[in-house]
């Protein structure tokens, strides 16, 4: 068994959670839900990613939401950290060894609609990868060749729209559109990124999606936008904009998954 794993079961003292989250940037506050919540630093677990980029915190978090148990990671690394797309494997690989069976991904990005402002929560229905890259290369087994067809789960996205009229959240639903970063787009990426069919633009979630699937894992993902893609207004975009506006959404975003969790407790 992985170091890793054989810590994470010692730590969750009897929690086995079904569910996991992932937290992208700003939206380390929905840990702030989880009540009889243990926190496991990532350095003390082995082989999970340390240091992180500012408004990322780099623990695991693992308690209740409402009555369902999760585990949450707060904090992700990314591939323009260190050029490294699987640097979530082990983390993922983990969560799928300790039974989990459902990942959530959250994230900021930046919109391609004018229809869908800053402040919006979007449901990803399916994403383009426009990296170039994929954190399955180097993968020798014939499991590399992971089906997409149905990456976003069905289920899952269903459960997503039920719980959003629920707590009366307007919820989009769009395609994710990764560009590594971190520099932002161009103005001539984000036109091409609109007609190419992309609804919103980000750093980071799709490997994780690729990762989560190659273990097993049902998916679902959501965008909390931030901002209007490079051009489409007068503003210049800056990560501080991102961890300014990203809670406003995220609390909405939060009483989404929530409700999504009560439906489905583990
Ligand atoms: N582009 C890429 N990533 C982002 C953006 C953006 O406009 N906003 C938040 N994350």
């Amino acid at each position: 068994m992985r170091a890793a794993t054989k810590t994470l079961i010692e730590r969750l003292d009897g929690l086995m959670p079904q569910t996991a989250l992932v937290l992208g940037s700003g939206l380390g506050k929905l840990a702030e839900q989880v009540t009889g919540a243990i926190h496991i630093p990532y350095g003390d677990l082995e082989g999970f990613p340390a240091g992180g980029v500012s408004g990322h915190a780099g623990e695991v978090v693992a308690g209740h939401i409402g009555h369902a148990q999760v585990i949450l990671l707060s904090g992700r690394v990314h591939y323009y950290e260190h050029g490294n797309a699987a640097a979530m494997r082990l983390p993922i690989e983990c969560l799928a060894d300790i039974g989990v069976k459902q990942l959530i991904l959250t994230n900021s990005a930046g919109s391609l609609r004018e229809d869908m402002p800053p402040g919006s929560v979007m449901l990803i229905t399916d994403h383009i990868n426009w990296s170039g890259m994929n954190p399955l290369i180097g993968e020798e087994s014939d499991r590399r060749f992971v089906g997409m067809t149905s990456a976003y789960d069905a289920g899952m996205m269903e459960l997503a729209r039920k719980a959003a009229r629920a707590e009366d959240v307007e919820l989009r639903e769009g395609v994710y559109m990764w560009f590594s970063g971190p520099s932002f787009e161009t103005p001539a990426e984000i036109r091409m990124a609109r007609q190419l069919g992309g609804d919103a633009v980000g750093m980071s979630t799709v490997p994780e999606v690729i990762l989560a699937r190659f273990a097993g894992l049902d998916v679902a993902a959501f965008s909390v936008v931030t901002n209007y893609g490079a051009g489409m207004t007068g503003a210049e975009l800056s990560h501080e904009e991102t961890k300014e506006m990203a809670p406003k959404g995220g609390e909405r975003l939060g009483r989404v998954i929530a409700a999504m969790l009560q439906e489905n407790p583990s």
